[in-house]
């Protein structure tokens, strides 16, 4: 199992986005077994997952796991560990090292139940944000390209370093992710500014169709992904079966998060809206097959168009 850990300390620059986006791609269009973890007491990816009517809440919370040892009960092969306010009580412990050591246990012991667990952190450089990147075996660090958010990226990436070199030497860094991107004004001047600076280590985008990486990664600022996430609904999912632009564009992402964590490529399961309870669902019978020509990452891109 794959454990992405998605941080960043500064707030708003489209983590638990990312989180839960991500997640219901892996679930659908991979077919994986995904487990989310929700270390934020604000509870978004939590909030959103368990409200859409496609992921299970699991009755023991994030903060009960690393504050007081319980585990997760593989109960769904799509769950979410929702936060609740004992992770501001973290502290009480008064031992980071328990902490962290309750929550890899929690995580170890449900390795073999699912393909990926991603892990959303807080806007905060506590605890939570050292137990996210000791567990993980990969990590994400979105952020908007605003000279404050910037600043921040610096302290998030050292504090990585340190864990990798002191507790976790496999820890792999996947790349800064530009989100809530408006290619315009001060945001490109920073832009052009970024690469020279930081272009090394920005998430290059991968190209499945010629298999090499082209270009780096961004999230555009959607109106259609503000309203996915208040909807509480995957970004590719439509009530008229048409593909959505913004699904594909951000697909593009997620290929690339999916081709550099070596998932699993399986069926892609199907959703439909329950019309009794207006919650989404998922169908029992498998979409269409991947085509015997193209690569499964090609596949995966073109069944994005088949939601
Ligand atoms: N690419 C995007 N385009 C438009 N809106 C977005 C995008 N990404 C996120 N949002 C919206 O912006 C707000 C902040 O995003 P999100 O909650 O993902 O950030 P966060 O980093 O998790 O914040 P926090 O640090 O407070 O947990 C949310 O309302 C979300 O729906
Ligand atoms: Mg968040």
């Amino acid at each position: 199992m794959k454990v992405l850990s998605i941080l960043n300390e500064k707030g708003g620059v489209g983590k638990s986005f990312i989180a839960t986006q991500f997640a219901y791609f892996c679930r659908y269009k991979l077919g994986n077994r995904v487990l989310v973890i929700d270390l934020d007491q604000q509870g978004n990816s939590g909030d959103i997952l368990s409200a859409s009517g496609l992921c299970q809440a699991s009755s023991v919370y994030s903060g009960e796991i690393m504050k007081e040892g319980r585990t997760i009960e593989p109960t769904s092969e799509f769950l979410v560990i929702k936060g609740d306010d004992s992770l501001l009580e973290l502290s009480d412990v008064g031992d980071d090292g328990i902490v962290t050591y309750n929550l890899s246990v929690a995580i170890t012991n449900v390795q073999n139940d699912f393909d990926i667990c991603i892990i959303d952190c807080p806007p905060s450089a506590d605890v939570r944000q050292f137990a996210a990147l000791s567990v993980a075996t990969d990590y994400l660090v979105p952020f908007q390209v605003k000279a404050e958010s910037i600043a921040g990226v610096d302290k998030t990436l050292s504090r990585a370093t340190v864990i990798k070199d002191s507790i976790n030497p496999d820890l792999n860094f996947l790349g800064l992710l530009m989100s809530l991107v408006r290619m315009q004004g001060i945001q490109k001047s920073n832009y052009e500014a970024l690469l020279k600076t930081m272009g090394h280590i920005l998430l290059k985008r991968y190209d499945p169709k010629t298999k090499t990486e082209s270009g780096v990664c961004c999230i555009t600022d959607r109106s259609e992904y503000a309203a996915a996430q208040q909807m509480k609904r995957p970004v590719f999912f439509s009530e008229n079966g048409q593909t959505r632009k913004e699904a594909l564009e951000v697909a593009r992402v997620w290929i690339t998060l999916i081709h550099q964590l070596g998932l699993p490529i399986k069926k892609p399961i199907k959703i439909e809206k329950d019309p009794q309870t207006g919650k989404l669902r998922e169908v029992s019978t498998p979409i269409e097959q991947a085509k015997p020509t193209a690569s499964a990452e090609e596949n995966v891109q073109e069944q994005v168009t088949n939601a």
